[in-house]
């Protein structure tokens, strides 16, 4: 039995989803969203607000205010109600309405950022905070962009947890969002006592490793800035991911009765595509999944929004491959 008074209190960090009889290849996928913020980002909003309080940054009447597409706003509003704060998320169009209403249910004020700057959404969403900041002292701004405590959550948590659940572990896909989870469990990991692969994986688009610039709608992963987290030394390979695939993985897995968020889609599919590539090497594979897929019923499984940015095909199934002549 678990017992808590404060909800950052439960986390499941040993659930794991073997995907071999749904994809065909050997891969344990951790689940990260069963908690009550609904996310990994739980792990960074705790280790980032503990710290700030420890540093003496973040007291009574302080608002704490961050830039996020969702998910970390989900769960610094679950933890500023929690322990009293006021709370102001700046986040943009591309949010999802059933998040920004979450937050909302939470307490925390949302602002929404409806037009793409120079630095895409993301600038613009930092540009506001940062005007924010200027205009009143009482905002903490923790910047998972920047703090490397956002990282840490994962080097002291996430990859520790894998570890113990699989000691004899060869690669680990990871989705590159802010980098906080790749960069946490990859150091970890290179401090091991045998080296895994680090696998990250990012939607195509996304300038995280240097991909062009493109259209990206599904929240949680790519960057059109450069995250400052991210040290490309500490990752072995990358995997970009068309969002085209995401929702195509996202729905088999639906179909299966699994229902992940989008980024689940992309690190399945990137992982997925790298282990057939590496068929013969039958290594112990485990990938992160973000969050669940309920936040993401009005866009990702969602038929007249997947067709219109993806095209009425996206979900068909391959093409059956037409009889033989009978000789
Ligand atoms: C759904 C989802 N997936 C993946 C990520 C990426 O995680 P990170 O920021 O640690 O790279 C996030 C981050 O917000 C997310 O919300």
């Amino acid at each position: 039995m678990s017992v808590i008074s404060v909800p950052q209190d439960f986390n499941e960090d040993d659930l794991y989803v073997d995907l071999e009889s749904i994809f065909g290849h050997p891969l344990f996928l951790k689940c990260e969203g069963f908690n009550f913020a609904g996310s990994i980002k739980l792990k960074a909003a705790t280790e980032m607000v503990e710290a700030a309080e420890r540093d003496g940054l973040l007291g009574p009447g302080s608002v704490l205010i961050e830039s996020s597409s969702g998910n970390l706003g989900v769960a610094l509003s679950m933890i500023a109600a929690s322990k009293g704060y006021r709370f102001l998320c700046v986040t943009d169009s591309r949010c999802n309405l059933s998040t920004r209403l979450l937050m909302e249910a939470l307490g925390a004020e949302v602002h929404v950022v409806t037009e793409a700057g120079e630095g895409g959404f993301l600038g613009a969403r930092i540009d506001h905070v940062r005007a924010l900041c200027a205009s009143d002292d009482r905002y903490v701004w923790l910047n998972q962009y920047t703090n490397p405590n956002n990282g840490m959550a994962h080097y002291r948590r996430t990859a520790p947890a894998i570890a113990r659940q699989f000691p004899d572990l060869d690669v680990l896909f990871v989705g590159a969002g802010t980098t906080g989870t790749l960069m946490g469990c990859a150091r970890f990991f290179r401090e091991w006592h045998r080296p895994v692969r680090i696998v990250a994986v990012d939607s195509a688009g996304s300038v995280t490793f240097g991909d062009t610039p493109g259209r990206r709608m599904i929240p949680g992963l790519g960057t059109s800035v450069r995250p400052p987290l991210l040290d490309t030394s500490y990752v072995d390979e990358v995997v970009h991911v068309p969002e085209a695939d995401t929702i195509r993985a996202c729905h088999r897995l639906a179909r299966r009765g699994f229902l992940f968020g989008g980024s689940t889609g992309t690190v399945v599919s990137g992982a997925t595509s790298w282990l057939a590539a590496h068929g013969d090497e039958n290594p112990t594979a485990v990938a992160i999944a973000p969050d669940l897929g309920e936040r993401y019923l009005e866009t990702v499984y969602q038929t007249n929004w997947v067709h219109d940015l993806y095209g009425e095909h996206v979900l068909a199934p391959p093409a059956a491959v037409a009889p033989s002549p009978a000789v």
